[in-house]
């Protein structure tokens, strides 16, 4: 399974890049609020950053304005994604796209049949949103498993990005459950990273090395 980052903070994309475990990156309208930062110009700088898929997101509820809204952002460097949401409008949007050769990254999945969905509309990607589900009390982890099993059963080739993942146990068992990709918080990638055992045999072997005699 690969790693996303979920964010639109460059230095946080940077940060995740230098480690040499980034495949891509997505962002959605409430993160690139969050940057204050123009759209574009941050889209621009993550494509100097991250070689793989970028996902940026319409705001128009129409297709026609999804697609004038996609191309542009399309323009801007071939890795773009479009990302469009789970409606009809968006799906309509998706078929078009497809046709044009413009990838796009089918967002706001909560059910395996809105999978199926946009996987036959022409998405290169689906985001089933686990967290969100699991918030209100469903199994987000079950909607990874079906969606894989569908597109396994049905040799579809539409990638699963496991999304809205909220903790490190998301990231283990969304590859567990077939995910292709777990788009995660960069606070998610930095508690995958720590284990208390890791810090402590760090301890260790420091406090040992300082005994050595030195020439
Ligand atoms: C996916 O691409 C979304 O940007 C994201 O994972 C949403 O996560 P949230 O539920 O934490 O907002």
């Amino acid at each position: 399974m690969k790693i996303f980052i979920d964010t639109a903070n460059v230095a946080e994309i940077r940060n995740a890049a230098e480690m040499g475990i980034l495949s891509g990156v997505t962002t959605n309208p409430s993160l690139v609020a969050k940057e204050g930062r123009d759209f574009i110009e941050v889209l621009k700088e993550i494509t100097t950053i991250v070689d793989g898929p970028i996902s940026a997101e319409v705001v128009s509820l129409d297709a026609d304005g999804m697609v004038d809204e996609g191309l542009r952002l399309a323009e801007i460097h071939p890795n773009i994604v479009i990302k469009v949401p789970l409606t009809a409008e968006g799906l309509k949007a998706v078929h078009r796209f497809a046709k044009k050769g413009v990838r796009t990254n089918v967002t706001l999945v909560f059910s395996a049949n809105q999978a199926l969905l946009a996987a036959r509309a022409g998405a290169s990607f689906v985001s089933p949103f686990i967290g969100r589900l699991d918030d209100i009390s469903f199994d987000g982890l079950t909607l990874i498993r079906d969606i894989a099993e569908i597109f396994d059963i049905h040799a579809i080739e539409t990638e699963i990005i496991a999304a809205s993942i909220r903790h490190p146990m998301h990231v283990t068992e969304a590859a567990k459950a077939g995910a292709h990709i777990a788009t995660c918080p960069y606070a998610v990638i930095d508690r995958m990273i720590k284990h208390p055992l890791t810090d402590q045999g760090i301890e260790r072997f420091l406090a040992d090395w300082s005994t050595v005699a030195k020439k």
